[in-house]
């Protein structure tokens, strides 16, 4: 499997912040945002990964990131997103050459976990795996809806629903097989309107396809997007080193 991490957009919700560099380079305690998601990849056993980044700041990643090897990748690629805030599914539509046939684990660049994945990532041999993690602040994620005779079963998936379904917010973490670029094709830019091409339309499109399936994010989990997300962040990590 090979790893992908999406480091696009513009981070306006963290203007004036982001007018200076990448939200993914800004400090989550003593690394940059997106070290974290690397990690993540990387203690999973997958160290081929491809990093899709957009924006103003993009010469930014090279020079902390180098080739990667510090952190752990054997292989480090990069890919430039034009449409800088065309959506996570647009973004991820760049990483079709890198993935080649393979499956893809994807975490989004502002994600930061301590949960080990690499079970899952062992397991999966096809469809789409995402994983869920309990939040109190449901309206700002994508949120499962259960079958109510088989929880093990998402029927539907909603982006920022005004009444979430569940207690479960979707993370940004998420194995894909190669259908996921078929997938990406699909995609509707109103879907959520907001003028993106949407990660959860893709994992509902594997939905109708009964090829989604879930599991609970062991560990702490939050996104960095938000000035209080970051600063959440910023806490967990410091009070974990301590
Ligand atoms: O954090 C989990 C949530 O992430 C999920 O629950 C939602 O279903 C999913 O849509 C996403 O929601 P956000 O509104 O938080 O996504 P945001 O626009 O903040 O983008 C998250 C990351 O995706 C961002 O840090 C970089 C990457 N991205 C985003 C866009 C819009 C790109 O690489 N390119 C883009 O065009």
């Amino acid at each position: 499997m090979k790893g992908v991490i999406l480091a696009g957009g513009l981070g306006t919700r963290l203007y004036p912040l982001t007018h200076v560099t990448n939200k993914h380079l800004l400090p989550v305690y003593n690394k940059p945002m997106i070290f974290y998601p690397i990690q993540t990849l990387v203690n999973a056993g997958v160290t081929d990964i491809l990093i899709v980044t957009s924006g103003p700041h993009v010469g930014h990643f090279l020079g902390v990131l180098k080739n990667g090897k510090e952190l752990g990748a054997t292989h480090l690629e990069y890919a430039y997103q034009e449409k800088p805030d065309g959506g996570i599914a647009d973004a991820l539509s760049l990483a079709q050459d890198f993935a080649d046939k393979d499956s893809i684990a994807v975490i989004l660049g502002d994600n930061t976990t301590d949960a080990d994945i690499s079970e899952p990532v062992k397991r999966f041999k096809d469809g789409a795996v995402v994983f869920l993690k309990k939040v109190p602040d449901l309206k700002r994620f994508g949120v499962p809806e259960f079958d109510p005779k088989n929880p093990k079963n998402i029927i539907e998936i909603e982006e920022k629903p005004a009444n979430p379904k569940s207690e479960y917010a979707v993370t940004g973490v998420y194995l894909y097989d190669n259908n996921v670029f078929d997938y990406i094709k699909k995609c509707d830019p109103n879907f959520a309107g907001r003028g993106e091409l949407e990660i959860t339309e893709v994992n509902n499109f594997y939905i109708k396809a009964k090829k989604l399936s879930w599991e609970e994010l062991n560990g702490h989990w939050s996104d960095a997007g938000t000035f209080d997300s970051l600063f959440m962040a910023n806490d967990y990590w410091a009070t974990q080193k301590k």
